[in-house]
């Protein structure tokens, strides 16, 4: 191969060197003509089947959550986003259909003759037991479905969860403890308190926070930062069990990892676990309020992309950026700029006698 090299200086497509046919290098392949489309919608069709008793008819292609949602059941979920791929991981919105196990309502889809209870005394019992175990391990008070808004407690006490009943809670991991857990490597707890995933929070870099004593392993970040949206894949769960944890490659910072600090993990985040460090400082210090705060939509300055913000506004300080999920453009998706851009509006000209 070496001979058919071109001399150093010569350029591949200056037509002085003749080895190698230099379109190899130079022009890029024919593209397709083919037009890419999007992917053909699911089996369209209705079905017929039983909600909690009454009969319904519902498009073929829906989820059996989407199909309660419609007649106005309200089923409870952590894990699930109308903009990620049901994980089905949280089990929360767990129904019966007559199955030896209870079928997570958020990824399984209806069929037809489908009989679906919603809220029977098995179901019940699922779900206060998941909120227990949940509620024992996990930081849940700032919970909620879909946004860190604490609405978590408003499901223990519909299902009557008491998570104190495993115990006091066990001492929290020292820095880096629950992040060096081997695969497979487990210690056998003496059951005399409830073993918690509480830990000290990550603080590395000026812009976002990880308390993983927040986390519920619901895998809404890892979607957003992978095939979902971002395709950075910076974060994944990385250990078995009760050592499941997010996690950067090698937990490096975020910083060195693949992170490119979009922030599109912290919009999905339905516990407070990823939060602005704007928030979690003025939490610390006992200043953040919700009930003070305003909240503003308009469109980023920084591309002609033209995403949608959600700024919360403080004391006249942005303090957070969120992106509405219904947004057309991005989903709920910024990048950097777009998340954490916002320094600017707080500067002042000199000698100006506007509030900063
Ligand atoms: S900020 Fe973006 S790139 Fe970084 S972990 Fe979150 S989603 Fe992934
Ligand atoms: S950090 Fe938040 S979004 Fe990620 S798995 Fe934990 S709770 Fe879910
Ligand atoms: S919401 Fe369905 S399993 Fe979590």
């Amino acid at each position: 191969m070496s001979e058919q090299l071109p001399p150093q200086g010569v350029r591949l497509d200056s037509g002085e060197f003749t080895g190698i046919d230099p379109r190899i290098f130079t022009t890029s392949p024919a593209r397709s003509p083919q037009i890419p489309t999007a992917p053909r919608a699911r089996a369209g069709g209705t079905v017929e089947m039983t909600i909690d008793g009454t009969p319904v008819t519902v498009p073929g292609d829906f989820t059996i959550l989407e199909a309660c949602r419609a007649q106005g059941v309200d089923i409870p979920t952590l894990c699930t986003l109308s903009t990620l791929t049901p994980e089905g991981v949280c089990r929360m919105c767990v129904v019966d259909t007559g199955s030896r196990a209870l079928t997570p309502s958020c990824s399984a889809r209806v069929g037809q003759g489908m009989t679906v209870w919603t809220d029977n005394e098995r179901v019940r019992h699922s779900r206060k037991l998941v909120l227990e175990l949940l509620a024992s391990s996990v930081d849940v008070d700032l919970a909620g479905p879909e946004l860190p808004d604490g609405s978590i407690a408003r499901y223990m006490a519909e299902y009557g969860a008491d998570p104190a009943r495993f115990g006091p809670p066990s001492a929290p991991a020292p820095a880096g403890a629950r992040d060096a857990a081997e695969a497979g490597h487990h210690s056998a707890p003496d059951g005399s308190v409830a073993e918690r995933v509480a830990q000290p929070v990550k603080v590395d870099n000026p812009l976002f926070v990880r308390d993983y004593a927040k986390c519920i392993l619901c895998y809404k970040c890892v979607e957003a930062c992978g095939s979902d949206a971002q395709n950075t894949f910076a974060i994944s769960v990385a250990g078995r069990g009760f050592a499941a944890r997010v996690s950067t490659e090698f937990d490096v910072g975020l910083a060195e990892s693949a992170c490119v600090f979009c922030g599109n993990c912290i919009n999905v985040c339905p516990t407070g676990a990823l939060m602005f460090r704007s928030e979690y400082e003025l939490r610390q210090a006992g200043e953040w309020r919700d009930e003070d705060q305003s909240v503003t939509r308009t469109i980023c300055p920084y591309c002609g992309v033209g995403c949608t913000l959600e700024l919360h506004v403080q004391d006249n300080r942005i303090v957070k950026v969120l992106s509405p999920l219904d947004a057309q453009v991005t989903s709920g998706n910024l990048c950097v700029k777009g998340r954490f851009g916002f320094d600017f509006v707080q500067v002042r000209a000199k000698g100006s006698d506007r509030e900063a």
